[in-house]
C-alpha cells in the first residue's frame, strides 16, 4: 500500500539523526484554550465562549476565561520557550479580539497583543507560525447563521485581509484554518464543540464554506503578503483502518475517509468533491446548489505546505444491524453523528494498545502510514506535522517535578516514525508538539493535560515537565537521543 522507497532509505545507527538540516523544531497552542482575557481589550465572545458557559457542555463548567493567562504572561512564556530551544511556535488568533462580532474596522488594542507576541517570539529567534482559526468564531457570526451560512466565508476573507496587513511584514507562515472537520462536524454534526449544533445537513454545508474560506484566504494572503511566505492548512487527516477485511468495513473506511479527509483534501487539492462523497450524502444536501460556480477553483489554490494533526487512528466496522457502539468515534460522545450519510458506522479502540488519558490509543504507526499515503496521494507537496501530543495524568512530586515518561515513550514513538517516514520520502519540514503547556481542552475542559509544560492554574506558575526536558534535548542533537524509551 505504501510506497517505501529503500533507495534512499539509508542504513545507518539507530542514534543518528534523520532529520533533514532546516526541520523545524516547534510547539503549539490556540488562543482559546491559551490566551485568557476573554473580555478585556474590545475582545467579543466567541462561540466557545458562549458553548462553554451552557451548562453541561464542558466538564466541570470551565471556560476559557483566564485560561493559561497567556494573554498577559506571553514575555515570560516566550522566554520559557526560548530556554527550551524551541525554534517554531504555532498559535492562534482570536478573530473576535482582533475584529470584535467578526465585520467591520479591526480594533488596534488586538491587533497590538499579537503584534507584540510576535516580536517578541523573533527577538527571541523563535519563527512565528500563526493560524488565523482555531474553531473561535465570533458569537454573531453564528447569531447570523454560523459556518453553514456563505455570508461567514466572506466575512472570514475580511479578517485574513486584516491580518496579511498587520502581521504580514514579521510572520513567515500562515495556516489558515486548523482542523476544518472538528469545526464542521463537531461543531455542527455530533455537538460536542461549539456551537453544539446537530444538524446533520448543515454540517456538510459548514464543510464547504469553511473550504471556500479556506480558498479565498489563501488568495488574499497570497496578493498581499511577499513571495517568500508560507501558506498552509492543517487537517486532522483519520488514519482510517478497515476492522476486519470484510467488505462491508472496507465500505465502512471508505465512507469515514471521504466525510473525514476527502471532504477536504478533495477540494483543496484536486480541485473536486470526492464522487462517493456526494453519493453518501445526496440525500442530506443537493451539492449542485451549495457549490457555486467558481468555488472550486477557488478552493484550490495552491498552498505551500499542508499541516497534518495526528494523535490516534481510526478502526472502523459496519456492524451487523443493531450491534456496535456508533457513538464512540473518540471525538465525544453525543446521541447525534459527527458523520453525516454513514452515522451507522461503528468505531473501536484497537486490542492491545496503551492509551493516553483521553482513552485514545498510542500508534506511531498511524503518522507514519499517514505521512506515507499523503506523500502517495499528492507527490511534491510539503508536510509539516502541526500538532502531535498526548494527555496524561500529571501531577507535581513533592520535590516540585512533573515527571512523564509515558510521554516522552508517546513523542519518542511518533517523531521515529516522522523519521522514518522522511527516510522513505516524505517531505516533512517540521514537528509541532500539543501543546507547549497544559491547557483548556475544549469539551474536557482542563481536566486533560497536554503540555510539555504543566500550568498551575491557581498559581499560573509553570513547571516544564520531564518530557518538556527531553524535547529541548532533541532539539539541541536535532534528533532522537541514542536511549530513548521503547
Ligand atoms: C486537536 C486540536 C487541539 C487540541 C488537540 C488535543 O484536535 O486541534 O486544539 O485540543 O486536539
Amino acid at each position: 500500500m505504501t510506497a517505501v522507497r529503500p533507495d534512499i532509505a539509508p542504513k545507518q545507527a539507530p542514534e543518528a539523526t534523520k532529520f533533514p538540516t532546516g526541520f523545524v523544531w516547534g510547539a503549539a497552542t490556540a488562543a482559546y484554550q491559551v490566551e485568557g482575557a476573554a473580555a478585556e481589550d474590545g475582545r467579543t465572545p466567541s462561540i466557545w465562549d458562549t458553548f462553554s458557559r451552557t451548562p453541561g457542555k464542558v466538564r466541570n463548567g470551565d471556560t476559557g476565561d483566564i485560561a493559561a493567562d497567556h494573554y498577559h504572561l506571553y514575555r515570560d512564556d516566550v522566554a520559557l520557550m526560548k530556554r527550551l530551544g524551541l525554534k517554531a511556535y504555532r498559535f492562534s488568533i482570536s478573530w473576535s479580539r482582533v475584529q470584535p462580532t467578526g465585520r467591520g474596522p479591526a480594533v488596534q488594542r488586538g491587533l497590538d497583543f499579537y503584534r507584540k507576541l510576535v516580536d517578541e517570539l523573533l527577538e527571541a529567534g523563535i519563527t512565528p507560525v500563526a493560524t488565523l482559526y482555531h474553531w473561535d468564531l465570533p458569537q454573531e457570526l453564528e447569531d447570523a447563521g454560523g459556518w453553514p451560512q456563505r455570508v461567514t466565508a466572506d466575512r472570514f476573507t475580511d479578517y485574513a485581509a486584516i491580518m496579511a496587513g498587520a502581521l504580514g511584514d514579521r510572520v513567515g507562515t500562515w495556516t489558515t484554518f486548523n482542523e476544518p472537520w472538528c469545526s464542521a462536524f463537531l461543531g455542527y454534526g455530533s455537538g460536542v464543540h461549539a456551537p453544539g449544533r446537530t444538524e446533520p445537513a448543515s454540517a456538510l454545508r459548514a464543510a464547504h464554506h469553511l473550504n471556500l474560506a479556506h480558498g479565498r484566504a489563501i488568495e488574499v494572503l497570497r496578493g498581499q503578503l511577499p513571495a517568500a511566505v508560507q501558506t498552509s492548512v492543517t487537517l486532522n487527516l483519520h488514519q482510517v483502518r478497515p476492522l476486519t477485511a470484510s467488505a462491508a468495513d472496507a465500505d465502512a473506511a471508505r465512507r469515514i475517509d471521504a466525510v473525514g479527509n476527502r471532504i477536504f483534501t478533495g477540494p483543496m487539492l484536486r480541485g473536486e468533491y470526492p464522487e462517493d462523497l456526494i453519493a453518501d450524502t445526496r440525500h442530506l444536501v443537493d451539492w449542485s446548489r451549495l457549490v457555486q460556480d467558481g468555488d472550486l477553483a477557488a478552493i484550490s489554490r495552491p498552498v505551500d505546505l499542508l499541516g497534518v494533526n495526528y494523535y490516534t487512528p481510526t478502526l472502523v466496522s459496519t456492524p451487523a444491524e443493531g450491534s456496535g457502539d456508533t457513538r464512540n468515534d473518540g471525538h465525544g460522545a453525543s446521541d447525534y453523528s459527527p458523520w453525516p450519510g454513514s452515522e451507522h458506522v461503528a468505531f473501536h479502540l484497537a486490542e492491545g494498545k496503551e492509551r493516553t488519558a483521553m482513552n485514545w490509543s498510542i500508534d506511531p504507526n498511524g503518522l507514519y502510514s499517514l505521512l506515507m499515503d499523503v506523500t502517495r496521494d499528492h507527490p511534491g507537496l510539503p508536510l509539516m506535522v502541526t500538532e502531535n501530543g498526548a494527555a496524561f495524568d500529571d501531577y507535581v512530586s513533592p520535590e516540585g517535578r512533573v515527571e512523564d515518561p509515558e510521554r516522552i515513550a508517546y513523542l519518542h514513538g511518533h517523531l521515529d516514525a516522522v523519521q522514518r517516514a522522511v527516510a522513505d520520502g516524505a517531505d516533512v519540514r517540521g514537528y509541532f508538539l500539543w501543546s507547549l503547556m497544559d491547557n483548556f481542552e475544549w469539551a474536557y475542559g482542563y481536566s486533560k493535560r497536554f503540555g510539555a509544560v504543566y500550568v498551575d492554574y491557581a498559581s499560573q506558575r509553570r513547571i516544564p515537565k520531564a518530557s518538556a526536558h527531553w524535547y529541548a534535548d532533541v532539539i539541541r542533537r536535532h534528533g532522537l537521543p541514542p536511549t530513548g524509551p521503547a
